[in-house]
């Protein structure tokens, strides 16, 4: 109580200074006052104190639900049969061969990316913390996948220092896939903490682990077509401005261009980075248009289309998976070997972006029909201004950089890849008996 005083006191102290009037025993008071002061001050500090106490030892948000942080605690690997496994996921059968440790396995690239990868006889090891932003059973499915090519998908989460570490131990990967992120650009809004703990924090870490291991890997990951912003200039080169995101996803690849050179500067790691223009197939994202445009349609949903201002349209440059897939590997393939040894630069290394992209945008309205054909059913529109969400109004990529460098040449139309993925869609959301994407 005798804390309270001293502010009632405070309370009454008139605005005016000069018309402050002093009342009949000033000393007591100030003296009362100025240890009630004290005591508050104590207090305060204490509390202060016991936040950032409770802040600084809590985990940061490390992805979409607790579901997934809880993942992060249970650090279920470690061991001879585990270290086993590794080994032997990530032995290289091709001559030549590389041996690669590709992230965000269970994704949609990701497990496309291992899956071609191991196929030519290179050394694969997949991690993945198999966070629920979307149906994990999906990453579970493509996990199973994986595994019948002899894929190991390890469980943990790319801020686990410690596991990365491990696993460089075991095995000394000549290459890193990095395709973990917090994908989306809308559910940015809504979780921004998994943003920065996937897209910033968990880059630096996998850097980190790379620019300390021994030999460095080189390193090839995902940026994006998003980095564009709202630049206006079409087709999207690499030379154009990347200043000015739309979204915080945007942000946080365009920050992982900036760190990816920083490290490349300071410790010599070979790096890539590849922007993808909105990529599509079989075992793709939920989240994206094409896939629930799919589900609603089915189920007689009406689908809600963007408009620009003025009717204008908004258009995608859709991407096919497998063009995508040819795009890593030669990247990986064309990577040069990093420079640094014992965390230490000794050279300069190579530092490379491309845009991986199809370089014909399709306005969403035609993707909705084509859609409407091959599922032989008519949608029910309804056309909506464009929110302000961190969507753009147009994705145009300029190809002509990975078509020199890599020798990337995109070869499928968006009628033949969209039949590929509603034939994928029908089997894997029919015959298996697993409910529709929700
Ligand atoms: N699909 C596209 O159209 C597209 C376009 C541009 C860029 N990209 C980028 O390509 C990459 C792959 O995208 P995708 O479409 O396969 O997405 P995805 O969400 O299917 O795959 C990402 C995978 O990373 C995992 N992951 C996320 N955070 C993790 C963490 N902290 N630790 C370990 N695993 C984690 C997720 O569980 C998921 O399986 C991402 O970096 C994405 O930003 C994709």
């Amino acid at each position: 109580m005798s804390q309270l005083k001293p502010i009632s006191h405070l309370d009454n102290i008139p605005s005016t200074p000069g018309k402050f009037k002093m009342d009949k025993s000033p000393y007591i008071h100030r003296l009362r006052w100025h240890s009630s002061l004290a005591k508050l001050t104590f207090w305060s500090f204490l509390f202060l104190g016991l936040i950032l106490l409770f802040f600084f030892r809590s985990p940061p948000p490390s992805s979409p639900s607790d579901s997934s942080r809880r993942s992060l605690s249970n650090s279920n690997w470690g061991g001879p049969a585990w270290e086993k496994r590794v080994r032997s996921s990530a032995r290289v059968r091709a001559r030549n061969g590389l041996s690669v440790l590709v992230t965000g396995a269970a994704g949609f690239v990701g497990t496309h990316v291992s899956a071609a990868l191991k196929r030519r006889g290179d050394g694969v090891l997949g991690v993945d913390n198999f966070n629920d932003y979307y149906d994990p059973s999906l990453k579970r499915a493509r996990q199973a996948l994986l595994e019948r090519t002899g894929v190991f998908v390890v469980e943990g989460d790319i801020n686990d220092s410690a596991l990365l570490r491990k696993l460089f131990d075991v095995v000394a990967f000549t290459h890193v896939m990095h395709l973990a992120a917090q994908a989306g650009v809308r559910y940015a809004m809504q979780n921004p903490g998994s943003y920065v703990h996937s897209n910033i924090a968990g880059l630096v870490n996998v850097l980190e682990v790379c620019k300390s291991a021994n030999p460095q890997p080189a390193v090839v990951w995902a940026s994006s077509s998003s980095v564009y912003g709202l630049n206006s200039k079409v087709p999207f080169s690499e030379e154009d401005r990347t200043d000015q995101p739309a979204s915080l996803y945007a942000a946080t690849k365009k920050a992982g261009e900036e760190i990816a050179h920083t490290y490349n500067h300071i410790y010599g790691l070979s790096i890539t980075g590849l922007r993808f223009f909105t990529v599509y197939g079989p075992w793709g994202r939920p989240d994206m248009a094409y896939f629930f445009f799919t589900r609603d349609i089915l189920k007689g949903k009406q689908i809600q289309i963007f408009e620009a201002p003025n009717h204008g349209t908004v258009a995608r440059d859709f991407t096919y998976i497998d063009d995508i897939v040819k795009g890593c590997l030669a990247a990986l393939d064309t990577a040069e070997k990093s420079t640094g040894r014992g965390g230490k630069k000794k050279g300069p290394a190579q530092l490379r972006v491309f845009n991986l992209g199809n370089t014909s945008p399709v306005p969403v309205t035609e993707l909705v029909s084509i859609l409407e054909r091959l599922l032989k059913v008519k949608a029910n529109r309804l056309m909506l201004k464009m929110p302000r969400n961190g969507d753009v109004q147009f994705t145009h990529a300029n190809i002509s950089l990975a078509q020199r460098e890599l020798g990337y040449k995109p070869t499928t139309d968006l009628q033949t890849g969209l039949k590929k993925f509603v034939r994928w869609y029908l089997s894997y959301y029919s015959s298996s008996g697993k409910k529709s994407a929700s």
